[in-house]
């Protein structure tokens, strides 16, 4: 039997934050013994939204570098760049053919971020979610990890993948999200309500993985709370539930026995301390990440070899969807 198939990809639009580590990377590293996994850079995806083109370029190594420093292991994921596999513009051409217009107007995250770029309302925003289709359905992934956020993006994924194999028979497989329970959703240090984001106009609204000790402390010592002064869990308490799900998911404590360990403390020493669990959580990933970024040899080994095998799988779906559309092969 082989090993189930999953893919994911995270945008090289700026640092990574926490909450791309915890919805996204810690889980992406989970599933690499037990799949067969795929995990991107979407640098295709990142330009969207304007991107200065050195900074791209920057961040897409960082993020390849940072990949690695959170656990990935090129030996068993391919990790590789999305525009080094032109194959995901050109399934995406096919896809935007039997999309609707009417479900990408119904997309949240175009609605959210027109609404912040209403200057740069590209064409490119509005069909977003089908790039994000073909990336998935090129691998003939199973399962997709991604957080909260993502999930209607996945819906039209399957929704794709079951309209083209009713209209020209059986291509794609079906894929399913895999999105965890707890910290699926890590919300804005400044505004609960709101998804922490990397592109958030306010620094303080995020914590990066590469955020030194001291910003750690000051942006969590900021961070939002309420005058309640419990530490308790629940959806009263939105900025105090955030903490808790960060302090968890970083120490490995339970919900329950963060709340009795802090039962009748003030939010300052809660604060206080869990801003050390992030610091020793992030201090092995930072210092690997120094290694990497400044070892350029290594990592365009690795996203030259990671292309290749991408490309392999990749351009055995595309040519599937050619022969099956009707183009003429070459
Ligand atoms: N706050 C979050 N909590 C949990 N998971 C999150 N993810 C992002 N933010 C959170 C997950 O990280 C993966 C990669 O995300 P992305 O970079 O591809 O795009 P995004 O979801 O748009 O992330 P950002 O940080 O909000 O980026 P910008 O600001 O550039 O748009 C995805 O699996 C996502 O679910």
């Amino acid at each position: 039997m082989s090993k189930k198939i999953v893919f994911s990809g995270v945008q090289p639009s700026g640092g990574l934050t926490i909450g791309n580590y915890i919805g996204a990377i810690k889980n992406f590293v989970e599933l690499q013994d037990e799949y067969d996994c795929y995990y991107s850079i979407v640098d295709m995806h990142a330009i969207t939204v304007p991107q200065v083109p050195k900074d791209l370029r920057k961040n897409t190594l960082d993020v390849l570098a940072l990949y690695i420093a959170c656990g990935l292991d090129p030996e068993k994921s391919t990790l590789f760049i999305q525009s080094h596999v032109p194959a995901h513009a050109e399934l995406t051409w096919v896809l935007n053919t039997i999309t609707y217009m009417g479900q990408l107007n119904r997309m949240t995250q175009f609605k959210e971020k027109s609404r912040r770029s209403e200057e740069n309302l590209n064409a490119g925003l509005f069909t977003y979610p089908v790039l994000m289709a073909a990336d998935i359905l090129l691998y003939q992934s199973d399962l997709v990890p991604v957080g909260e956020d993502q999930k209607q993006h996945l819906e039209l994924a399957r929704d794709l993948a079951e309209r083209f194999n009713n209209r020209y028979s059986e291509t794609f497989k079906v894929p399913e999200p895999l999105i965890k329970e707890q910290g699926a959703r890590i919300m804005s240090l400044q505004n609960p309500e709101k998804k922490m984001s990397k592109s958030d106009e306010n620094e303080n609204a995020y914590i990066l993985i590469l955020d030194k000790p001291d910003t750690i402390k000051r942006k969590i010592k900021r961070a939002v709370t309420d005058s309640i002064g419990e530490i308790k869990y629940n959806d009263e308490q939105l900025g105090i539930k955030n903490l808790i799900t960060i302090y968890s998911v970083f120490s490995g404590a339970s919900i329950e026995e963060i709340e009795n360990r802090y039962d009748g403390a003030g939010y300052g020493k809660f604060k206080e301390d869990l801003a050390q669990v992030v610091i020793e959580a992030l201090r092995p990933i930072q210092e690997r990440y120094e290694d990497l970024i400044n070892n350029k040899d290594y990592l365009e080994k690795i996203y030259r070899e990671g292309a290749e095998k991408a490309s392999y799988v990749a351009y055995k779906t595309l040519r599937k969807v050619y022969r099956k559309v009707g183009f003429i092969q070459k």
